[in-house]
């Protein structure tokens, strides 16, 4: 299966070639030479309009990309994918989170993984409405009112982002909080308020053996313990994990243990039961909305032709901008509050995705892989770093994600929200001339010297790429179509490049250092042996605790 990557085809030097064309020209220069831009360049699927009219590219960029998914073998690979192949071929591991939103009788993955998918999707549900319905309470028979999954990267970003995003969906359940960092001032935040005979911990750990989740479950547990005594742990205590083992030695109750399995990357897992505390924040027929979304999308990816294919448009598109048109980070802009967590959200996806300079075989990328994901609800970052994106010097490509109606309810209030967004998007379109601000500074009747002295302070260049993503409703189905619709552009943009999108060694060293590290950190005459410019460090910061 595996042909050339991307850049080792000669479509590569005929892109540059073209990016090279297209250079001296402004993206509102294209718009002025084609009334049909629109048209031509914005696609619908699965319920989202995709707008990439405000792209720095044209037909014959579109069509060289295009191009590329039958050179790097797109079809091959996502069909190898679907197959349960072993694609993530470093660890020998199948990459199936399209199994997980399969709907009953589509044997995805083949009929065994469906299988399990079912029925652990059907545990899982049915744990998440009796928590839901006070069925299954405290030790001390009181129902949860609130729940705090310990988890990190896949196993908490997922659900926390869904959390914020499906609030309007969240009233009638128990309140949902996460924990990940490991200082301890995260989980100590939320035990503050934590009623202990109301409270139940969901462990959400793919390996259980991650040092932050497991600090956190160890002090949540003693917490428990010392206000409800030992015997409470096994009622206040859910835990997800491939590791069955790690979770009977902490103590969680039999029914309480939720599965999940290696062919599911933590950071695609949202749809497993690592989503339980989404699930009961949600409840089932919500969680199964959005599971549908994602299956949408998959059906999308899966069966549309490429000219019209989202998520591999979204991902051609992301090569342009990082590869030809040396745009190597993404700002991600939400116009819903409530998909604040978003962009978090896509930095591990992506970031950790196809953060790799490796080809499959082993051999050095001399290309650029994965883009700088950042970002913040739009109208914020408008009112924060939208003047360096405007006219500063680095320049950044732009996703706007754009909902039609308010999730509040509060439609004039979202109709300024789509006007901002719109507006920002022609702004970065069209920049600003020296003609409009001398024509507007002008009329305005300031003197002529002073005008030319503020021209170079107020002109825009312009030529800022951005895509419009649309929707109808921040609800669960979409925001299911919008992470699949991720999902698979991060997998079109890892075979574009040639790299392995589901592994993830590069945080492995960090992890080894600070189990060396931590002995000698918190006993520093210990005698352990540290990095000469540690050592001193560690000595200044043991010196600062001694004080107040
Ligand atoms: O450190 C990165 C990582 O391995 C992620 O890939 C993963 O989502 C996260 O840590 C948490 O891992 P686990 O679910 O095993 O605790």
């Amino acid at each position: 299966m595996p042909k050339a990557a991307g850049p080792r085809t000669p479509l590569w030097p005929e892109l540059a070639t073209h990016a090279a064309r297209l250079s001296t020209v402004a993206t509102r220069e294209l718009f002025a030479r084609d009334p049909g831009r629109f048209e031509r360049f914005s696609r619908q699927g699965a319920g989202i309009l995709m707008d990439f009219s405000r792209q720095h590219l044209d037909e014959m960029v579109l069509g060289k990309l295009l191009e590329l998914t039958e050179a790097v073998g797109l079809k091959d690979y996502r069909d190898a994918m679907w197959r349960g192949e072993k694609i993530n071929a470093t660890e020998g591991r199948a990459v199936l989170h399209v199994a997980l939103r399969q709907p009953p009788g589509a044997n995805i993955g083949g009929a065994e993984i469906a299988r399990v998918v079912m029925a652990e999707r059907e545990h899982m549900l049915a744990f998440a409405e009796s928590v839901r319905a006070g069925r299954i309470a405290g030790s001390s028979g009181k129902p949860f009112a609130r729940v705090v999954n310990i988890g990190i990267g896949g196993s908490d970003l997922g659900p926390a982002m869904a959390v914020k995003a499906l609030r309007p969906y969240t009233l009638d359940a128990p309140q949902c909080d996460f924990v990940s960092n490991i200082d301890g001032c995260h989980l100590e935040d939320i035990l503050e308020t934590a009623d202990p005979r109301a409270t139940l911990f969901i462990v959400s750990s793919k390996t259980f053996t991650t040092l932050e989740t497991l600090t956190n479950a160890h002090t949540a547990r003693a917490w428990l313990k010392a206000k409800l005594g030992e015997e409470a742990v096994r009622e206040h205590f859910a835990a997800v994990s491939v590791n069955h083992r790690a979770m009977d030695e902490f103590g969680v109750h039999p029914q309480y243990r939720f599965k999940m399995w290696d062919w599911v990357g933590g950071r695609y897992s949202l749809w497993s039961s690592i989503g339980v505390s989404l699930a009961i924040a949600i409840g089932k027929d919500q969680f199964l909305g959005m599971l549908a979304g994602g299956h949408d999308m998959d059906e999308h990816f899966r069966t549309a032709p490429w000219a019209d294919n989202l998520p591999a448009l979204m991902g051609l598109l992301g090569v342009w901008n990082i590869n030809f048109e040396a745009l190597p980070t993404l700002a991600v802009l939400p116009y819903d509050d409530r998909l604040k967590r978003f962009p978090a959200y896509l930095q591990q996806l992506e970031m950790e995705s196809n953060g790799k300079s490796v080809t499959l075989e082993g051999r050095r990328v001399d290309w650029q892989t994965a883009a700088v994901i950042w970002g913040e609800p739009g109208n914020n970052a408008q009112h924060s770093f939208f003047q360096l994106l405007h006219q500063g010097t680095p320049r950044a490509a732009l996703d706007f994600l754009l909902p039609a109606k308010s999730s509040c309810g509060n439609q004039p209030q979202q109709d300024l929200g789509i006007a901002s967004c719109l507006a920002q998007a022609e702004a970065f379109m069209n920049g600003q001339s020296a003609e409009t601000v001398r024509a507007d500074l002008a009329q305005l009747q300031v003197p002529k010297e002073r005008i030319e002295e503020l021209i170079p302070h107020k002109v825009h260049p312009g030529s800022r790429p951005s895509t419009l993503v649309a929707f109808q409703k921040l609800d669960p189905a979409t925001l299911g179509r919008l992470i699949a619709l991720y999902e698979h552009k991060v997998f079109t943009q890892g075979v574009v490049w040639g790299v392995n999108s589901f592994d993830q060694w590069g945080v492995e060293l960090g992890k080894r250092l600070t189990d060396q590290l931590a002995p000698a950190v918190r006993d520093p005459d210990g005698g352990h042996a540290v990095a000469p410019g540690v050592g001193k460090i560690i000595a200044q910061l043991t010196e600062w605790k001694k004080g107040n």
